[in-house]
């Protein structure tokens, strides 16, 4: 498959002290589309979902091997700058995260870490046109002094990711991003997501393969950490190569 990657892993392996929680992994992400990342209950999604930003550092006694290529950068290198790795691979996680203060001030937060605009005008219109993409501009332009704990779940989610979108990344990470949320909602931020993607690369790690079908053009099967297979979703879904895949769309197993 020829796929403009955004990502590329390179036999990549990854330990918690003994423990092998990747085998040899070789994926390519491509940029501009959403890849879903499935399979069963401690398969190793989340922690390959994590070595993109290298979210994986914070935990001890791990061991990371292979290489990570991200605009031909390995950035598994010892002298990868890990704050602007993490602006450029921005992560939204299960449980809306956002900080308790305003709506504002959750926007406006990342970019003094990473010395981005001082300008008053600059930050307002970044925060709008954060806020417009992810749909929340209408609902909040007259409370953005609001405190952000005080919205819905999904409005919680939708803020996380434009306060991602804030530091212009270019891939986004998402692990189970739904899983809080009502059917409703979830169904509202996988449209979302679908909007995203012409801009991002954005990979989703979920436990609802309906949700894998409905809102990934590309799926990587995980299993015991290893790939099992990875390719367009409509194939995936319909006409996968590996037994393993079959039997785990059929609900077989997981
Ligand atoms: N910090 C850690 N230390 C030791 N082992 C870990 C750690 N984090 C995860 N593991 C183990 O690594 C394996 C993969 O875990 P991971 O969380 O990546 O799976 P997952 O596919 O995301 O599972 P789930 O669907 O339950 O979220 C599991 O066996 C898990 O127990
Ligand atoms: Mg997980």
């Amino acid at each position: 498959m020829t796929l403009d990657a955004k990502v590329k892993t390179i036999d990549l392996n990854l330990y918690y002290g003994p423990f092998r929680a990747l085998t040899d992994v070789n994926i390519e992400i491509p940029a501009r589309n959403v890849t879903a990342i499935i399979g069963p209950s401690g398969c190793g999604k989340s922690t390959l979902l994590r070595c993109f930003n290298r979210m994986n550092d914070l935990i001890e006694h791990i061991d990371v091997r292979g290489r990570i290529m991200i605009d031909g950068e390995n950035i598994l290198d010892r002298d990868t700058d890990l704050i602007a790795l993490r602006r450029k691979v921005g992560m939204v996680f299960q449980r809306p995260n956002p900080f308790s203060l305003s709506v504002y001030n959750n926007l406006k937060f990342g970019l003094r870490i990473h010395n981005m605009m001082r300008k008053k005008a600059d930050i307002m219109r970044t925060i709008q046109e954060s806020l417009e993409h992810v749909g929340l501009w209408d609902d909040l332009k007259d409370k953005l002094g609001v405190s952000a704990l005080s919205l819905t779940l999904e409005q919680q989610q939708r803020l996380c990711i434009a306060r991602v979108l804030m530091l212009r990344p270019e891939i986004i990470l998402l692990d189970e991003p739904c899983s809080a949320l009502d059917p409703m909602s979830t169904l509202r931020i996988e449209e979302l997501l679908r909007v995203l993607c012409k801009e991002y690369a954005l990979v989703i790690v979920t436990h609802n393969m309906q949700q894998a079908a409905r809102c990934s053009d590309y799926c990587a099967l995980m299993y015991l950490g290893r790939l099992v297979e990875f390719g367009q979703t409509q194939q995936i879904f319909t006409n996968p190569k590996e037994k393993l895949t079959e039997d785990y769309i059929r609900g077989a197993f997981g």
